[in-house]
């Protein structure tokens, strides 16, 4: 941090939800200077605070408080709300200037905010690339996860200061299209969801307990993941595509036949591994294999 950076007396987070919980707890195991926690009901920011409470963190004390309450102590709101109730609270709250608010979608720019900007308020978004699926909070959920992050100077790089104190990485967002950012993010997080109900339905085809499919699949996924996160995407596929082996894909399509969207899912996804750049069957006999592959996968279209 420069000496002109933006320092933060008291943060607040409105919104005691699953995003909440998780970002209040890293905060405070950070050592930043969380003192409030809002939300709609009060029930559950006190849930919130109680948890963190019991939380063994040499930090101060948590209040649960008024979302305007909260807006009056803090000098750094996170609005962890679902994404149609940013606008409203950006426009109903009393922000004043030189406070600083920032929201955590992925689909919103700034622009949500202008009502607060208005006030006078600094305006910026802190967005993690993470699922967080429960109210219970995590604070390392943050660790190794990259932070979307917009705003203008100084609070663009005091929230990029922020999530890197948190384990996060950092991309910035200022200019980048909010429609296809989350279709990123959504491709990579809850169709990998979509794909094992596919997976779990040919599991059970197949003749295995269906209650097995998810402890026996998801490992696999998370393989798959780890292997992705380590090398080049076609250093990380592995089976049949990747061995330029027609005739056991030709026997997947026609088992997967019974089952039309698993089998163009199939199809579609091979045909997405194999347009992988740089390409994932190597020379010299790469590009005839994947050429085989390519007509096989064309051919089955329904
Ligand atoms: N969950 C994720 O995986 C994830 C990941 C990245 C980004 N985000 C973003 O994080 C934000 C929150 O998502 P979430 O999944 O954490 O939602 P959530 O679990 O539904 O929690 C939302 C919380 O906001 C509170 N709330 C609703 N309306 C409010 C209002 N008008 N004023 C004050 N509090 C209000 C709810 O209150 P009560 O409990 O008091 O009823 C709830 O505690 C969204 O912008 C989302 O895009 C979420």
């Amino acid at each position: 941090m420069t000496d002109d950076a933006l320092r933060f007396g008291a943060i607040g987070v409105i919104g005691a939800g699953r995003l909440g919980a998780s970002l209040a707890a890293a905060l405070r195991a950070a050592g930043h200077p969380l003192v409030a926690v809002a939300s709609a009901r009060l029930a559950s920011a006190e849930a919130l605070a109680a948890e963190l409470a019991a939380t063994p963190v040499e930090a101060p004390p948590v209040e649960a408080l008024t979302v305007e309450a909260a807006v009056a102590r803090c000098d750094l709101l996170f609005l962890t709300v679902p994404d149609a109730a940013i606008g409203p609270l950006a426009a109903a709250l009393p922000w004043r200037a030189g406070q600083s608010v920032a929201h955590c979608c992925g689909a919103h720019t700034l622009h949500v905010l202008a009502p607060a900007a208005a006030r006078g308020a600094r305006t910026g978004c802190l967005h993690p690339l993470q699922s967080f699926p429960t109210r219970t909070g995590d604070p390392a959920r943050f660790r190794g996860t990259t932070c979307g992050v917009e705003g203008a100077e100084p609070l663009g790089g005091a929230l990029e200061a922020l999530a890197r104190s948190l384990g996060a990485d950092v991309v910035r967002l200022d200019g980048v299209d909010r429609a296809l950012y989350p279709a990123a993010a959504i491709f990579a997080s809850n169709c990998a969801i979509a794909l094992l109900g596919a997976a779990s339905r040919s599991w059970a085809r197949a003749g295995l307990p269906l209650a097995a499919a998810r402890p026996a699949l998801a490992p696999l996924l998370q393989g798959a993941a780890a292997n992705a996160a380590a090398h080049e995407l076609r250093d990380a596929l592995t089976g049949p595509l990747a061995r330029g082996d027609t005739a056991t894909v030709a026997a997947h399509l026609a088992a997967l036949a019974a089952d039309p969207p698993a089998h163009e899912l199939y199809r579609r996804l091979a045909l997405e591994l194999l347009a992988l750049d740089p390409p994932a069957l190597d020379p010299p006999h790469g590009a005839e294999a994947r050429a085989r592959l390519v007509a096989l996968l064309a051919a089955a279209r329904e």
